[in-house]
């Protein structure tokens, strides 16, 4: 294991707070993905996030708490519907976007009037809390490639950077990110449309293919109309593997696909493994949380294979993050 490292113990978590106070980058699993973290209120903490990690100024980041008191340090108001949300998801995988205090510099919200904010379980939050100050961070990937769901993927990604070492994390897709008046989702993630619909009825709306406007992998051929993204990060290309990825809406055309080209590398649903050669497939899981989990990690292999193919899955439930993340890994989605 390189030095910089390290597991995440006591001692280990009070280091990592101590160089967050005076202002300098940590990594840290949370339950969705590994973020690299900074001093929220401190604008030149920040901006040494965008960086390390080659990030567009124009895309805001998001900042994690530890308590309500420190929600209030950031967020101006907090409507009634973001109240709920709280009460059933805090701490966890929901990311809400609120009016921002003055104290937030602009390197966080993209000069945005509205902050994003989430309060993370486990190891994540002792850190925030122990750091005593709001912390910004991001995913802790340089900007395009796939986020990093163990240590190992950040230490790739970021040499010499000082990393938290809490194991796989538990979701493996990142937070829902929410917006309100009225209330809808701008990124689908780890709490699903269907569990956020339990609360807002039919009326919740969904604004999260905004990421088209800055990237539109070829659609057999069909350029797709430019939208407005009202979350700024997902205007861009993302989570991009190494290698071109083609992303196949029906199995039959993955199965033709791969027969004719032996030499691809297929990611796709365990119970669909056994279809091709051992080597040149990953296979996912079973279940779509899973799938889910070991996405990321699958777009990071190092298994031989000239091309990625793979297979959608269901837009439902946690599928739709998955979807999402496999059309803006895509360089064509047939
Ligand atoms: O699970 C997660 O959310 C992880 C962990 C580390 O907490 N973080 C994460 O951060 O995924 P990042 O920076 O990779 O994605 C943040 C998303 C981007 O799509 C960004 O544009 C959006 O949140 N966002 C941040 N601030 C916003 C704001 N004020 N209004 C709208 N969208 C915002
Ligand atoms: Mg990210």
């Amino acid at each position: 294991m390189p030095s910089n490292v390290r597991s995440a113990t006591p001692a280990a978590l009070r280091a990592a707070a101590a160089r967050i106070a005076r202002g300098d980058l940590v990594a840290f699993p949370t339950e969705t993905v590994y973020g690299l973290g900074a001093n929220a209120l401190d604008e030149k903490a920040v901006s040494k996030i965008f960086e390390a990690k080659g990030r567009p100024a124009g895309n805001p980041v998001i900042v994690h708490v530890a308590n309500l008191l420190m929600l209030r340090r950031v967020a101006a108001k907090v409507p009634p519907e973001a109240r709920e949300l709280i009460r059933r998801f805090w701490p966890g995988p929901l990311t809400l976007v609120l009016p921002k205090r003055r104290a937030v510099p602009d390197a966080v919200t993209a000069g945005l009037s509205t902050v994003a904010v989430r309060m993370p379980d486990g190891i994540a939050r002792d850190l925030v809390r122990l750091a005593g100050v709001p912390v910004a961070a991001p995913s802790a990937n340089r900007s395009g490639r796939p986020s990093p769901t163990t240590a190992a993927h950040v230490a790739e990604d970021f040499s010499g950077l000082f990393v938290l070492d809490g194991g796989a994390t538990a979701y493996g897709l990142e937070s829902t990110v929410v917006a309100f008046d009225p209330p809808r989702i701008l990124r689908q993630g780890a709490i699903t449309e269907e569990e956020l619909r339990g609360f807002f009825g039919k009326g919740m709306k969904t604004s999260a293919a905004g990421w088209r406007a800055g990237h539109r992998p070829e659609r057999g051929g069909r350029r797709r109309e430019e939208t407005p993204a009202e979350s700024p990060g997902t205007r861009y290309r993302h989570y991009a593997p190494e290698r071109p990825l083609i992303l196949f809406r029906r199995r039959k055309d993955l199965l033709a696909y791969a027969q004719a080209h032996p030499q691809a590398l297929v990611l796709c649903p365990a119970w669909l493994a056994p279809f091709f050669a051992a080597s040149r497939v990953v296979p996912l899981g079973d279940s779509i949380e899973e799938i889910g989990r070991n996405l990321f990690a699958a777009l990071r292999t190092r298994q031989e294979g000239l091309e990625i193919l793979a297979l959608a899955v269901p837009r439902r439930g946690l599928g739709r993050a998955v979807m999402d993340r496999l059309e803006r890994a895509a360089t064509l989605i047939v």
